[in-house]
Parts: C-alpha cells; sequence; structure tokens
C-alpha cells in the first residue's frame, strides 16, 4: 500500500502507478478539482490501481501504520508547517516503512551568462512563495525538517555504485575529510603553540 500525498493532477502518479503494477495507490490531494483531473488523467490511461480521495495532509482519515510507503512530491513547498505535515505522514507508515520526500529549491539556480533579471525574477517567485505561506528554498532544510519530524534516516546508495564511479565519490569526499581533519589538527597546535608563547613570555 502507497500513500502519494499531495498528488495534484496526477503527473507524478502516472508514473509511479504503471512502474509499479503491483502496488496499490491512495493519491490524495486537498483540491478536489486536481483530484477529479487526476481521476481522468489515469482512467485514460488505463490505470487502475489507484484510490483518488481529497483530503488534507493535517486532517487525514487514514489509520496509523496503514501504509508501506509515502511518496511525497513538490508538496511541503507549500505548506506553513512541513515539519508538522512530515510527522504527521511518518504515523502513517508501518513499521519498518518507508518515505520517498522530493522538493526543488529555486534559490540553487544559476545563470550562465549570469543576468541579474533572471535573478530576480527567481527572488521574485521565492517571495512570493513566502507570501502565501510555503518555502521555495525548502529543498536545502529537507534533512533537518525530516530528523525534526522523527524519521530514521539512513544513507544508503540506492544501486550498487560502479567502480568507477566510486573512486570520484571518494576523491570528493574522503580527501576533503582527511584535509578537514589535517586542518583541525593544525589550528590545535597552532592554538596550542599561541598559548604556550603567552605562558613563556
Ligand atoms: C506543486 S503541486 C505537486 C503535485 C504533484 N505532487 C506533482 O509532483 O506533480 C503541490 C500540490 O500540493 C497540494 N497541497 C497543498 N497543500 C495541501 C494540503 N494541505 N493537503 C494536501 N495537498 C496539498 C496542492 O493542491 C498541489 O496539488
Amino acid at each position: 500500500m502507497v500513500l502519494e500525498a499531495g498528488c495534484g493532477i496526477g503527473a507524478q502518479t502516472v508514473t509511479l502507478a504503471q512502474r509499479s503494477p503491483d502496488a496499490r495507490f491512495t493519491s490524495f490531494d486537498v483540491s478536489a478539482d486536481s483530484v477529479a483531473q487526476a481521476k481522468r488523467t489515469t482512467d485514460a490511461a488505463g490505470i487502475t490501481n489507484v484510490h483518488f480521495q481529497q483530503a488534507d495532509i493535517f486532517a487525514l482519515p487514514f489509520a496509523p501504520e496503514s501504509f508501506d510507503h509515502i511518496f511525497v512530491c513538490f508538496v511541503l513547498e507549500h505548506l506553513s508547517r512541513p515539519a508538522e505535515a512530515l510527522t504527521i505522514l511518518n504515523r502513517l507508515l508501518r513499521p519498518g516503512g518507508t518515505m520517498t520526500v522530493i522538493e526543488g529549491d529555486h534559490g540553487s539556480t544559476y545563470f550562465h551568462p549570469d543576468s541579474s533579471a533572471a535573478r530576480m525574477a527567481i527572488q521574485c517567485l521565492v517571495e512570493l512563495q513566502r507570501l502565501a505561506g510555503g518555502n521555495a528554498l525548502i529543498g536545502r532544510q529537507l534533512y533537518p525538517l525530516m530528523v525534526e519530524a522523527g524519521l530514521d534516516l539512513r544513507l544508503r546508495p540506492i544501486s550498487p555504485i560502479p567502480k568507477p564511479l566510486m573512486q570520484v565519490f571518494e576523491i570528493f569526499t574522503e580527501r576533503p575529510r582527511q584535509t578537514a581533519s589535517s586542518a583541525t589538527r593544525s589550528s590545535r597546535a597552532w592554538e596550542k603553540s599561541t598559548s604556550l608563547d603567552k605562558i613563556s613570555h
């Protein structure tokens, strides 16, 4: 059993349901119009493993621990209480269940060549979303939000990483880590030497 929160007009629902034909989906959205459109789209695609429902993420009618997986895509950025929403969803997961959360971060947009007009347009979008009670920069907060919501987060590769890619990964993670650790050591040594200097003077 999979719960899709904030399914909108079903843009992700079609792919999810088609790729996992043996899973049963419950997809909900606060907008009845979007739910109706999503149903029309999946019906037209011949999809039969999705049950649609109009519901508010903050007042869900589902029993605790009733889903194996929960899918959330581009929804938290529209909510004024995203951690609370994640906490509510987390309670619906059965023990050992998993959650996928995908959010954007409009502040990570770069332009080449740089354009002050384009940057202003992005800033305008960020501001409009803030005024609407959301957060267009939520992508960078996802990890702490999930921790705050009590999710048990574990990092693991989603598929075996090919060796050459693993070597590149190690260059970008292990070496900076070693450098950071030796930098810490040098700074400690420096602190020690300056404090000894102070004592000796
Ligand atoms: C950007 S759309 C994303 C739709 C879909 N997940 C996708 O990726 O295509 C955000 C959706 O969240 C829904 N939403 C916003 N607040 C909600 C709430 N409190 N409860 C349920 N859905 C909500 C909106 O109605 C909208 O359909």
